[in-house]
C-alpha cells in the first residue's frame, strides 16, 4: 500500500494519500485547498488516479481542498451524511464502506468534535480527524474566521 502523511504546517492539518499499488487509484483524506497543488504533484509522480476525496467533518481551521480536487480530478467527494455541505457527491453513513481499487474504509460515526465528524478505518489505522478534539473548534483556541458550514 502507498501511504503518504502530509502536514499543512499554516493550519496544522494532517492529509492523508492512499493507493494499493503504484500506478493504480488513490483516495486522499482532509485535503487543504492551499495545497492541492501539490497534491496532484505527488499523485503524478506516483502515477495515481485520484477517485475519492473524503473530508473526515466540515473544518474550521482550513478551506477543505476536496472541491479543488474533484474540480481537477472528477474524483468523488465524501462525507458524512450529516453535512449539509453542497460539494459532497457521496455521503456515509456509520457502518458504511469507503472502497478504492484495494483499499476499503470502514466507515465509523464519532460525533464530538463536531456533529458531521467521521472516523476511517483501515484493519491496522483508523483516520481519526479532530475527533479527539471535543466540543468543536472554538473551545480549542480556533477563531471564528471560517465557522461550520463556509467552505
Ligand atoms: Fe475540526
Amino acid at each position: 500500500m502507498i501511504f503518504r502523511q502530509l502536514l499543512d504546517s499554516v493550519s496544522c492539518t494532517y492529509t492523508y494519500l492512499l493507493a494499493g499499488r503504484p500506478g493504480g487509484e488513490a483516495l486522499i483524506i482532509d485535503p487543504v485547498i492551499e495545497k492541492v497543488d501539490r497534491y496532484l504533484e505527488l499523485l503524478k509522480e506516483l502515477d495515481l488516479t485520484l477517485v475519492k476525496a473524503i473530508d473526515t467533518h466540515v473544518h474550521a481551521d482550513h478551506i477543505t481542498g476536496i472541491g479543488a480536487l474533484r474540480d481537477a480530478t472528477h474524483c468523488v467527494t465524501v462525507m458524512g451524511k450529516e453535512s449539509k455541505v453542497d460539494m459532497v457527491s457521496m455521503r456515509v453513513d456509520d457502518g458504511d464502506k469507503v472502497e478504492i481499487e484495494n483499499i476499503s474504509l470502514d466507515v465509523m460515526y464519532t460525533p464530538g468534535h463536531t456533529d458531521d465528524s467521521y472516523c476511517f478505518a483501515l484493519p491496522d489505522r483508523v483516520f481519526t480527524g479532530d475527533t479527539l478534539l471535543i466540543r468543536g473548534h472554538r473551545e480549542h483556541g480556533f477563531p471564528e474566521r471560517r465557522p461550520h458550514g463556509r467552505l
